[in-house]
């Protein structure tokens, strides 16, 4: 049996860092694990434009505790009234990696996100000349579609027009959550659609959001699904495909804001992520496909270089934390509840000595 897997540092190709003190508080967890990583821009206000991208990457940088390595790739949150040529200019000097589509009004600070393709074409004109991956929340906002059904009614009422009138844009499903989108996006002969997915769709189905009780911590958009979508993800996530990369999906809420009336969707899973996805790479014996989907798959489709350093996995059972306190007195559960993890990654310092 293996003790250790060592592999490249891996990247993080969807994260919510937020900002101020909850930015202090989890940007760590993160930097601590991953080399890079897609920043999502649902910020209140979103980060609109290339200018406001900058701003908030000072921010993030300016946290990170000192002698991180650690990239943020900055996204612009595509509204009707996105101008072409700023997204342009973003992407030219380096600013922006990517831009997000939020349906308006499909999750967590989506209000001024885009109400019909045909406001933003321009703009995926251009980002089709450029080859600048538009990253989408693939769920529909038609109040009368099921909430469990809103992916696959997204695949066949926008995603497909969309890769039909936009031939070589580059499109990512963002945290896949369906077979439905596996089929999808395993079937897509071109090479221009991807997928992320996140640990907990790959680790637990819709009943873990009801265990003895209503489980808000579980709760997250899009919404965990039947157990036939988690198999169907585990099996495309693990299969060595290559447009299937992690996306975490990190997305902390303080947990008043979670334990409430009406609870907040965001599963916080930094702490634990590379841990996580490592067990369900071991449960499938794919223990030799992992690199590939942690380190590999997302640099080549972004266009990016492969990060050089390596990172090493000890076999030694370890539990997160349960959950992590922010200095206003709040607290923020953490994904798995400290739950025992089969393998323990190793600090870059520990793994020197
Ligand atoms: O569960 C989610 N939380 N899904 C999203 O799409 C947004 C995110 C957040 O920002 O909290
Ligand atoms: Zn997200």
């Amino acid at each position: 049996m293996r003790q250790t897997i060592t592999l490249r540092r891996p990247d993080d190709w969807h994260l919510h860092l937020r900002d101020g003190a909850m930015l202090n508080v989890v940007l760590p967890y993160s930097a601590r694990q991953f080399a890079r990583a897609i920043v999502m821009p649902n910020l209140q206000p979103p980060v609109t434009t290339a200018g406001h991208a900058v701003a908030y990457r000072n921010r993030i940088l300016a946290a990170l505790p000192p002698g991180a390595q650690f990239e943020p790739l900055m996204t612009a949150y595509l509204c009707d009234a996105t101008e072409p040529s700023d997204i342009r200019r973003g992407y030219e000097e380096r600013i922006l990696a990517a831009v997000k589509l939020y349906p308006a009004g499909a999750t967590t600070h989506s209000e001024h996100g885009v109400t019909s393709m045909a406001r933003v074409a321009r703009t995926l004109e251009t980002m089709q000349e450029l080859g600048m991956p538009l990253l989408l929340h693939g769920e529909s906002t038609d109040p009368a579609v099921d909430i469990f059904d809103r992916e696959a009614v997204f695949i066949e009422k926008t995603l497909q027009p969309l890769l039909r009138d936009f031939p070589r844009l580059k499109v990512v499903l963002e945290h896949i959550t369906t077979e439905e989108a596996a089929d999808f996006v395993a079937g897509e002969r071109s090479g221009r659609l991807a997928a992320t997915v996140t640990p907990q769709h790959l680790i637990f189905n819709r009943n873990a959001l009801f265990m003895g009780g209503l489980r808000p911590h579980q709760y997250c958009l899009p919404v965990l699904k039947r157990e036939r979508h988690r198999l169907a993800l585990r099996r495309l996530a693990t299969s060595g495909f290559e447009r299937i990369f992690i996306g975490t999906d990190s997305a902390p809420h303080i947990r008043r804001l979670k334990e409430a009336a009406c609870g907040c969707a965001g599963v916080f899973n930094a702490p634990v992520a590379l841990e996580s996805y490592l067990m369900v790479f071991e449960e499938e014996s794919a223990l030799d496909r992992f690199e590939g989907f942690a380190s590999v798959n997302g640099a080549r489709f972004y266009g990016l270089p492969l990060n050089e350093e390596r990172i090493t996995f000890e076999r030694r059972e370890a539990s997160g934390p349960g959950e992590v306190q922010m200095p206003t007195g709040d607290s923020v559960k953490v994904f798995l509840d400290g739950a025992v993890l089969p393998w323990t990654l190793l600090d870059t310092a520990e793994d020197r000595s």
